[in-house]
């Protein structure tokens, strides 16, 4: 069962169809819109409607073949399906390639938020090919240079997390990466790739460590939820708003005295250096920000969490912490929306002390 969306469907489909005719298997298909509004439960209903009516059961494997809402669908369709099918990952963008489709997350948007409902389904193959980005040229190249920039987003934040050696690839090589020389994309594509695994292989289900994934998604999911919320007409891509983040919770680590302000200066420049965005849009209310962000599903016991860096390439704990000093944070967000300097916050290490244990410098 192959699903796709309209736009990589039109791209690649056909090509596809006819060279799976060759292995003599029967294979459907099903063509989506494209967006974020695919990613849904009444969409997953019709595909699942579709193969019960087409007879399929527990033979069945579903291939995604576009970015990560139809990677997240069809994981998510694959997981429930006859009590779960194997499925195969075909991810065509940048981002889908670097992240959404490596790990077996698999979910669909609510009302209430994204992602909400979902389950682990891990896919049985993945396969990358770089010839796929140059689909987005063929389409509309503004967009293209967007979405690329957003899959660098998260390449970025690997680094940054877990390689200081990565990240300095993604700084020092700029142009590079901007022209889409093969041999550099490919190495920080498979780097990138090569964390996540190993990350996700250590921790499947986000028990902890996995969580450090989502380094500069607590602001950034935010900011993503509320701006599919307002009639704001060009909304920003989950990887911009990822960019945003990543800017943010760098300001909060060095306002809680764990990562010094050079770091926190290489981070905003390597982001700049990309044209991705750095501030949170102005229309966006900073009480909307800490709402999302509390509703945030990674938080335990009402408190809200946050993975912070402590330098380049590593984590203060291999987790998100918890942020005890929610107006402080309040603060924080509320000053980024005014681009103005970023006030002291303190946060609870692991056993809730409130602490700066690298307070006065750490290396970057
Ligand atoms: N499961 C995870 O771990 C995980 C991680 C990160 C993001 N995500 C999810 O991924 C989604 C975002 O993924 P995305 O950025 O790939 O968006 P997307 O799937 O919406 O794709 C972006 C756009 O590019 C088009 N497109 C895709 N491939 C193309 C190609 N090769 N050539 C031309 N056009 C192409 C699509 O039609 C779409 O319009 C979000 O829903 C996010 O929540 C999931
Ligand atoms: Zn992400």
């Amino acid at each position: 069962m192959l699903v796709a969306d309209e736009n990589v469907f039109a791209l690649f489909g056909e090509t596809f169809l006819s060279k799976f005719k060759a292995t003599g298997k029967t294979l459907f298909h099903m063509v989506l819109p494209s967006g974020e509004t695919t990613k849904d439960r009444k969409v997953k209903e019709q595909v699942e409607d579709f193969m019960l009516k087409n007879k399929m059961n527990r033979d069945t494997c579903c291939i995604a073949l576009g970015g990560g809402v139809i990677g997240d669908l069809t994981g998510y369709i694959a997981a429930t399906f006859m009590r779960g099918v194997p499925f195969v990952q075909l991810p065509t963008t940048l981002l889908a390639m670097v992240d959404a489709s490596v790990g077996g997350k698999t979910a669909v948007n609510t009302g209430y938020g994204k992602n909400l409902i979902g389950a682990f389904h891990q896919p049985t193959v993945v396969f990358m090919d770089m010839g796929f980005l140059d689909g987005f040229s063929k389409r509309d190249p503004v967009r293209a240079e967007r979405e690329f920039k957003a899959g660098i987003a998260e390449i970025i934040k690997t680094g940054a997390i877990w390689d200081c050696s990565l990240f300095e690839v993604c700084e020092q090589k700029v142009e590079a990466i901007q022209r889409r020389e093969h041999a550099v994309l490919n190495e920080i594509v498979r780097r990138s790739v090569a964390i996540k695994a190993e990350v996700v292989t250590l921790d499947p289900k986000e028990g902890g460590l996995r969580a450090i994934l989502n380094w500069g998604h607590t602001i950034g999911h935010a900011v993503e939820g509320l701006m599919g919320m307002t009639d704001y007409a060009d909304g920003l891509l989950h990887g911009e708003c990822v960019a945003i983040g990543m800017v943010l919770e760098c300001n909060l680590a060095r306002a809680m005295g764990v990562l010094h302000s050079s770091a926190v200066g290489r981070v905003v420049r390597c982001i700049e250096a990309y044209k991705l965005p750095t501030k949170i849009p102005h229309h966006l209310r900073i009480d909307d920000i800490m709402r999302k962000m509390m509703g945030d599903k990674k938080n335990t016991g009402g408190k809200l969490k946050c993975v912070i860096i402590d330098r380049i390439g590593h984590c203060w704990e291999p987790k998100a912490s918890m942020v005890s000093s929610l107006r402080a944070l309040c603060r924080l967000v509320h000053f980024a929306c005014r681009h103005a300097p970023i006030l002291p916050v303190r946060a609870a290490h692991a056993g809730g002390r409130a602490c700066c244990p690298r307070a006065g410098g750490c290396p970057t």
